[in-house]
């Protein structure tokens, strides 16, 4: 095995789209974890960048043949968490809620609203456990994000999907300041928190909502589109986010359970 061969025990990890599939080179592995959730998405893989063992899943499936609201997202975070992982960044794709934020803009947003509906967002079922949620998102891996060229803060809301909102849903969203709208950034970050995992999204703007712009709407394909033309520069602040984050463990922050006595075994 070369040196620079990945270890099994990445403390990092990616959820990510699929452009991300090609992050790491040609000594990346692959490994299929079963959960008490099911499977996860797909394969983790598990690769170098730089002197870090990262971990990439593939929010959406390997075929993309999972929809934002059938991610299978407890079995994600906690298959992730069972390999040793401790801090994951979120990359995404986002539309705008304000003209000063067109599409290429990378956001890491500081605030969540969840408009999801019938979504596993727990994984404490038996009771007894409230995490705090005040700041949804890693102030250390925030920073990193930050640093590394992303623009500070706005609210995300993330609606259920698949259909994109109405152009009153999205005035609607404007009006209360939130400025970006997405499909996957809940309940990913609250299940992260739940397992003491360090979280913070980093929004790819590939749309102006249908009430900031006054077109035909949002469509899809146009949305994939944006998406590509940008990854280039979308992965390289990612990589650059991932190099800045300092220590391998949860931060103070994000560890919630301490003093609790948990009803399940954490992995
Ligand atoms: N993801 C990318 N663009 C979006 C939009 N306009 N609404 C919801 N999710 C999105």
């Amino acid at each position: 095995m070369p040196s620079s061969s990945p270890d099994l025990s990445p403390t990092l990890a990616i959820i990510g789209g699929s452009g991300f599939y090609d992050f790491f080179g040609s000594d990346a592995r692959s490994v299929d974890v079963e959960t008490p959730y099911g499977s996860p998405s797909g394969s983790i893989t598990i690769g170098m960048v730089g002197e870090r063992t990262v971990a990439f899943l593939p929010r959406h499936g390997a075929k993309h043949q999972f929809s934002p609201h059938t991610v299978p997202y407890r079995a994600n975070l906690w298959a992730l968490r069972s390999l040793g992982v401790r801090r994951i960044f979120a990359p995404c794709a986002v539309g705008s809620l304000t003209p000063e934020l067109g599409a290429g803009s990378i956001v890491v947003p500081d605030q969540l609203v969840d408009r999801t509906s019938g979504r596993d967002q727990t994984y404490f079922d038996a009771g007894g456990v409230h995490v705090s949620f005040a700041d949804p998102y890693c102030p250390e891996l925030r920073s990193a994000a930050v640093q590394s060229g992303g623009d500070d803060g706005g609210t995300m809301v993330v609606v259920e999907g698949p259909r994109f909102s109405t152009r009153a849903e999205s005035q609607w969203f404007a009006a209360q300041g939130w400025r970006l709208v997405n499909m996957t950034g809940h309940p990913e970050a609250v299940l992260a928190r739940e397992l003491e995992m360090c979280y913070a999204a980093i929004a790819l703007v590939t749309d102006l909502d249908a009430g900031v712009e006054a077109g035909a709407g949002v469509r899809a394909v146009d949305v994939f589109a944006e998406f590509e033309r940008n990854i280039g520069p979308f992965k390289s602040l990612v990589s650059r986010a991932v190099a800045a984050v300092d220590g391998d463990d949860t931060c103070e922050h994000c560890r919630v359970h301490d003093g609790v006595t948990l009803p399940i075994e954490l992995p």
